[in-house]
């Protein structure tokens, strides 16, 4: 069965194949014009799409040697995400589908981040917990078979926000996350004390908006000159307080719901001292599994989608035509 997938969520214009189950294509374009506006531009990212897209989808059919008219089914991002970059993804898949008299699925992203794991990888135990971690969402999730628990969310920015704001404070490229990865390999993180923020009366939650805000207030007291001459040890010390804030957390949430078949998701999820130091709670708890995604499919892409939907399909389920785009589609209202 030879599914494509779509996704146009944010800024990656992306398409994939993925053949019984194995992933032979995933094209993703990541759209260039945002990065001197320090963050994404929602009209620049629609037209970007309109542009890109059908290029995008024939350079992953070519690559997986698949020819349209073989396509067995659609898979496409329908929410969250921004309304006119969803619109342009989910009309080119209901188009395909019309036209070549196929079923199309619409994908919740965030299920998609979920199965980034299980592409080249064996099944992952139930239940277990996810932690969530991109541009827009910080979340810990129970999930058993088709149920999605929300253990954990963030009350104001997302850790991908906060490296992507602390990278625009510093002067740095949009998206932050690879730059302040990049700069930090050099640098010390117990340099600056930046805080490891808790929220009253909600031990699970997340925030990071007090995180951003001290960075703030600490290049405010440097010079241009003392920012660059330090950038490699404020990266540094920056990356680690949002890392170990995503990990004090996590580990609460182990401790205390004692699942220890974990699986971590989305952008955040590339960077490599998040990678060490999650990997480090194994030396608290032995039984621990930890699963990353492979590193090119943390980041947005059509391969995780088209995998949601391959499950999708061969449990049967497909979308009607009158499937909206939902910019603030949850998880929690999915079922697989
Ligand atoms: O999952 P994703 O591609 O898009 C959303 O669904 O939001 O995540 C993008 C986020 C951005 O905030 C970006 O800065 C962050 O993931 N990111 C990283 C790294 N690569 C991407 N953050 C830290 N380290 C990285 N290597
Ligand atoms: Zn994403």
């Amino acid at each position: 069965m030879n599914i494509l997938g779509i996704e146009t969520s944010c800024d990656e214009t992306s398409a994939a194949i993925i053949k019984d189950g194995l992933l032979l294509s995933n094209v993703v374009y990541s759209q260039k014009i945002h990065v001197k506006y320090g963050g994404v531009v929602p009209e620049y990212a629609s037209r970007e799409h309109e542009k890109n897209l059908l290029n995008t989808i024939t350079e992953a059919l070519k690559i997986a040697k698949i020819d349209l008219n073989n396509l067995d089914a659609i898979a496409v991002t329908y929410g969250p995400g921004l309304l006119g970059s969803l619109l342009v993804g989910l009309n080119m898949a209901k188009g395909i589908s019309i036209g070549l008299n196929i079923p199309f699925i619409g994908i919740n992203h965030m299920e998609g981040h979920l199965f980034a794991n299980l592409i080249g990888k064996n099944k992952l135990k139930h239940p277990y917990i996810c932690l969530l971690v991109s541009g827009g969402h910080t979340q810990i999730w129970n999930v058993n078979d088709t149920d999605y628990k929300l253990i954990s969310d963030s009350i104001d920015d997302a850790a991908g926000e906060a490296f992507d704001k602390g990278a625009k404070i510093l002067g740095l490229k949009y998206p932050g996350g690879p730059e302040i990865e990049k700069l930090a390999c050099d640098g010390n993180p117990e340099k600056y004390k930046f805080p490891r923020p808790n929220v009253k009366n909600c031990k699970y939650s997340f925030s990071f908006s007090g995180l951003k805000t001290s960075l703030l207030y600490k290049s405010k007291d440097m010079s241009s000159k003392e920012i660059n001459d330090s950038m490699a040890d404020l990266c540094a010390s920056y990356q680690e307080a949002i890392i170990d804030t995503l990990i004090i957390k996590l580990d609460l949430v182990i401790c205390e719901q004692k699942i220890y078949n974990i699986s971590i998701a989305g952008g955040v999820a590339a960077n490599n001292r998040f990678r060490f130091k999650t990997n480090l709670l194994v030396n608290k708890y032995p039984d621990l599994i930890v699963t990353f995604p492979e590193v090119k499919l943390c980041t947005d892409n059509a391969a995780m989608i088209a995998a949601a939907g391959y499950h999708k399909i061969l449990d049967k389920q497909a979308s009607d035509y009158d499937l909206k785009a939902d910019p603030n589609l949850s998880l929690d209202h999915n079922r697989f």
